[in-house]
């Protein structure tokens, strides 16, 4: 992939989770997105990231460009603490002069709305995400993509059209929003992988995801 390639963090768990609840894994993390699919190496678990987060890391740790995947809620955090527990790792992403993205995946999402609330990160992307209100539209200041599903009860369709609308008043932010067809929540990240349309399904949300990091992050 050349200089395209992304530096890839797929935030696994926190340091301040307790015993008890990092057995308490969500259902989002059983199938990590498959990066090996776009060409990046295999990569590795890293425990000791600034901030005490815990990470699957793959891509070329040199690369100019990082995208930071979450997905679900571990101990007391909020989203909006861990938005902001989460401050020292993209200060170390910074500091190695990276542009940072940050994917996120049903609880996931509400952290990437508030870390998109941030000067710390340049694009964002949702996917089926959990948590978020339309409200939070008016306060996003980079680029963002928002993945629903027809079948989502957590965040229905008519809830990411609400988004839809309360970007479009922006003038001042890129946005795109898809609902995927026939896909409930969860779809882009666990789905049944013997079923060819969950499985298409889940690589295009993957391909529009990393299509929207590639065209904003520097
Ligand atoms: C999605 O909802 C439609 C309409 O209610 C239903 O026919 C379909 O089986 C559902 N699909 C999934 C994957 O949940
Ligand atoms: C997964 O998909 C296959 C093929 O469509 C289907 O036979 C199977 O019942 C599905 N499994 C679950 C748990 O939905």
């Amino acid at each position: 992939m050349g200089s395209a390639a992304v530096l890839i963090l797929f935030l696994t768990a926190v340091h301040v989770v307790t015993a008890a609840t990092v057995h308490e894994h969500s259902q989002c993390l059983d199938n990590p997105p498959d990066i090996s699919l776009r060409g990046v190496e295999a990569g590795e678990v890293v425990d000791d990231l600034p901030g005490g987060f815990r990470a699957y890391v793959t891509g070329p740790s040199m690369s100019s460009r990082a995208v930071v995947l979450a997905s679900d809620v571990y101990g007391t955090d909020t989203e909006v603490t861990a938005a902001q527990d989460a401050k020292p790792l993209f200060t170390y992403l910074r500091n190695k002069g990276k542009s940072i993205g940050v994917g996120g995946y049903c609880w996931g999402g509400k952290f990437a709305t508030e870390m998109a609330k941030t000067d710390d990160i340049e694009v964002v992307v949702l996917s089926h995400p959990a948590y978020v209100i339309v409200d939070d539209m008016k306060e996003v200041k980079w680029p963002i993509e928002i993945l629903g599903a027809q079948n989502d009860t957590v965040t229905p369709p008519e809830q990411v059209r609400q988004f839809d609308q309360a970007l479009r008043q922006r003038m001042d932010i890129e946005y795109f929003v898809k609902i995927f067809q026939r896909v409930a929540h969860g779809f882009a990240c666990r789905y049944n992988t013997t079923d060819p349309f969950a499985v298409k399904s889940a690589e295009q949300a993957l391909a529009y995801m990393l299509d929207w990091f590639h065209k904003y992050l520097k």
